[in-house]
This record gives structure tokens, sequence and C-alpha cells, in this order.
């Protein structure tokens, strides 16, 4: 029997979101990536407020933020929709990628999307990527993989992938926004990036989001 919920968790650029649009396709499943939510709480506190550091402010806007999902007809894939727009590339600015740590730290905002994301979990047939599934939005997924990767590594692949976009970035500032979001993430009080202690370790460090993709498939493929 497939895991009904499958939670893939690990730092920034390693791979998460390659990875689980690949497998939710392999299995039919939905797939949900939570770091967008935290993107787009940042990007509208940015444009409303022009800054993130009023803690209060941005709680109160993540609260009235207006999100839905869809599935895209045309290509069967997840999409977020704010105010019922389908979200773009904006959410990936190096501005956002500079704030939005700070975002995910405050409280208030990590408890109202961690709501919605577990109600998405509820669906089933979820394959849901982040920094805190396995330990906290989904505890019960019945399989957690964590993806682990160096940050040169990571900051290589996100540099080869904005080259792809045609997404002007240096290799330099990508790695210290990396390193910096990694620290953030990990040190903060409430759900601090962390494998969950059933987790799954992967290191991607030499092997392609095929591989990675396929080694999932074999551990959920494994007779019990
Ligand atoms: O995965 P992505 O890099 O798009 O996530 C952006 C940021 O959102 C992370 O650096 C982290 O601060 C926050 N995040 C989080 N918890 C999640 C997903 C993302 O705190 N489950």
């Amino acid at each position: 029997r497939k895991p009904q919920q499958i939670a893939i968790d690990g730092p920034a650029a390693s791979g998460k979101t390659s990875v689980g649009k690949l497998l939710a396709k392999k299995l039919d499943y939905l797939f949900f990536d939570t770091g967008v939510m935290y993107r787009l709480a940042t990007y509208v506190a940015l444009q409303k407020l022009g800054s993130v550091e009023d803690e209060d402010q941005v709680t109160r806007i993540t609260k009235e933020m207006d999100i839905a999902l869809r599935v895209n007809p045309e290509n069967d894939e997840t999409e977020v929709l704010l105010c019922g727009e389908p979200v773009n590339e904006s959410i990936r600015s190096s501005q956002v990628d500079k704030n939005v740590s700070i975002v995910a730290s405050y409280p208030g905002v990590r408890q109202t999307l961690t709501e919605q994301q577990r109600k998405i979990g509820l669906l089933g047939n979820v394959v849901m990527v982040g920094r805190d599934i396995g330990t906290v939005v989904m505890p019960d997924a019945a399989l957690k993989i964590y993806l682990l990767a160096s940050p040169e590594k990571r900051a290589e692949r996100r540099y080869q992938e904005n080259l792809r976009k045609g997404i002007p970035s240096d290799f330099h500032e990508i790695l210290m926004d990396i390193m910096k979001r990694d620290e953030i993430d990990s040190t903060r009080v409430l759900a601090p990036l962390k494998a969950a202690e059933d987790a799954i370790l992967i290191d991607t460090d030499y092997i392609n989001q095929e591989q990675v993709v396929e080694r999932i498939l074999s551990i959920i493929e494994q007779p019990e």
C-alpha cells in the first residue's frame, strides 16, 4: 500500500521542488510546495509595507491573504492562486529570498499557514515539501524524506536554474543567501528546519533529481 502522505524536507535549494514534482507525477499524487505560501506572505508584505519588520502587520496580512489551490488542466500541475490569479515568478525574486526567513520565523504566520497546509495534507495522496512537514505539519506521514546537499552544490544548481530561466543572478550572492536562510531556518524556535527522527536522509551531492526519485520509489516499493 502506497503512503498517503509523503513529506519532503530539506534546506534551501536542496531540490525538494523538482524531486517532489517528479515523484508526485509518477505516483499521480497532488504536489504541494509550502515554501510558496511563505514566499507569498513575504511578497504581499513587501508590496504593502515595503519591509517585513512589523511582525503584527505581517501576521495580519498573512491571515487576510486570499489563497487557493487548483490543478491546471493544461499541464496537470498544482497552482497556487492569490486573489484568484496564478502566482508567478515574482515570489522567487532575490528580494523575497532575502526576507522570507524572517517572515517564516513569526509564530502567527506559521500558525496560519500550518493550519492551511494540514488541510491539504488531509486530502491524502499528496507529496508536500518544505522545512517542517515531517516534524510539524504532517508528523504522521507514512513516508518522510530529508534531502541533504552541500551549500556550494545547492547554490550551483540554483544558479544554473536561474540561467535557464533567464533570471540574472550572481553565484556568490546566491550562496550567501542560501547560507543565511539555512541559518535562520534551522535556529528559529518554532518549527526549525530539521530532519524528523523517522525521516530517511538522502544525500543529493552526487546524484541527480531523477536518481533521487528512483530511490524514493524503490523505498515505497520495498516489501514491509
Ligand atoms: O522552499 P523555499 O526555499 O521556497 O522556502 C522559502 C522559505 O520559506 C524558507 O527559507 C523558509 O524560511 C520558509 N519555509 C518554512 N517552512 C516551510 C517551507 C518554507 O519556514 N515548510
